[in-house]
């Protein structure tokens, strides 16, 4: 499989995920009865589309496959009157999206660690059944989209129903969701994230029960490094680097999101 070649932690269900939010927009590239090459393109309204899942076999690369993915899925989110596009570059993938026209926005790290329990009692601002979930999705798809930059109720909607997916959110005593989290597994380690919080309160409690969900198990988390709160609850000396990764955008960045609150992405494939 192209994605077990390059060591990516994704399962068939993120692939399946992307396919069931935009089945028009996931490409494989084939050449001579093989599977070659793969894209995935996911349009956030009309504010940006996402590229994600971008692969091309080992053999194959150097080509111009990258190129002709890229395009076949620019030109489908332009059919959609999407111009902005973004995404999150490995060191690879920068080299060919910059021959594409984009730019870079800010740096993100991939870091490594292992859950723990924790001892404190549990946090009552925290909600985590799926019953309380249920209760707060509609407020907390409207939290997040000036922090992302666009709806992303599908995603999130899709995420929580996943039996898979752990999620927390955070709610203050009026009611006010302040924050979220989620824990899913990959196929070598969990990834922690979409994770995003008003504050470094309000990061770290969450942070500490996404921890606690997956007691010495490890997991990958990709820090906003635009956001220093979250450099501060995973630094690198606990968390190792695993890779970094870089933000970019094509076309006028007319809606950035709030990053000084994402402490923690959704996948580099999704945002
Ligand atoms: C990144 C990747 C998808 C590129 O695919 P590709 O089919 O080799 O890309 P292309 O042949 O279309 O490259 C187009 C141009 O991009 C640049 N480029 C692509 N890969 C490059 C590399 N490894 N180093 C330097 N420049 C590179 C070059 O300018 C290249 O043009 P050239 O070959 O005429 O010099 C491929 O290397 C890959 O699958 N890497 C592993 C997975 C990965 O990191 N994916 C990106 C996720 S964000």
């Amino acid at each position: 499989m192209l994605k077990d070649i390059a060591g990516w932690n994704q399962l068939p269900a993120d692939w399946e995920r992307l396919i069931a939010l935009e089945p028009e927009g996931c490409f494989v590239a084939r050449y001579d009865g093989r599977d070659v090459g793969t894209a995935t393109v996911t349009a956030y309204q009309k504010r940006f589309g996402w590229v994600g899942m971008v692969l091309v076999h080992p053999d194959m690369r150097r080509k111009g496959i990258g190129t002709m993915l890229l395009r076949h899925g620019i030109r489908y989110l332009e059919r959609k009157d999407v111009t902005a596009v973004k995404l999150d570059a490995t060191a690879a993938g920068k080299q060919l999206y910059l021959t594409l026209g984009f730019a870079d926005e800010y740096l993100l790290e991939r870091r490594q660690g292992r859950g723990e329990t924790v001892d404190s009692p549990a946090d009552p601002s925290i909600v985590s059944t799926r019953s309380a979930l249920s209760g707060v999705l509609d407020r907390l798809c409207e939290y997040d989209g000036p922090v992302f930059g666009a709806d992303r109720s599908r995603v999130l909607r899709r995420l929580i129903a996943e039996p898979e997916v752990q999620s927390a959110v955070a709610v203050d005593s009026y009611g006010a969701i302040r924050g979220y989290i989620m824990v899913r597994y990959g196929s070598s380690r969990h990834y922690i994230g979409p994770w995003v919080a008003d504050n470094a309160d309000v990061g770290r409690a969450l942070w500490r029960w996404a921890l606690s969900r997956i007691p010495g198990e490890p997991f990958f988390v990709d820090v906003c490094l635009a956001n220093p709160d979250a450099d501060g609850i995973v630094p690198r000396e606990f968390f190792p680097l695993q890779r970094q990764l870089i933000r970019m955008v094509r076309g006028e960045n007319r809606y950035p999101g709030e990053s000084r609150r994402v402490f923690g992405i959704a996948g580099p494939e999704m945002g």
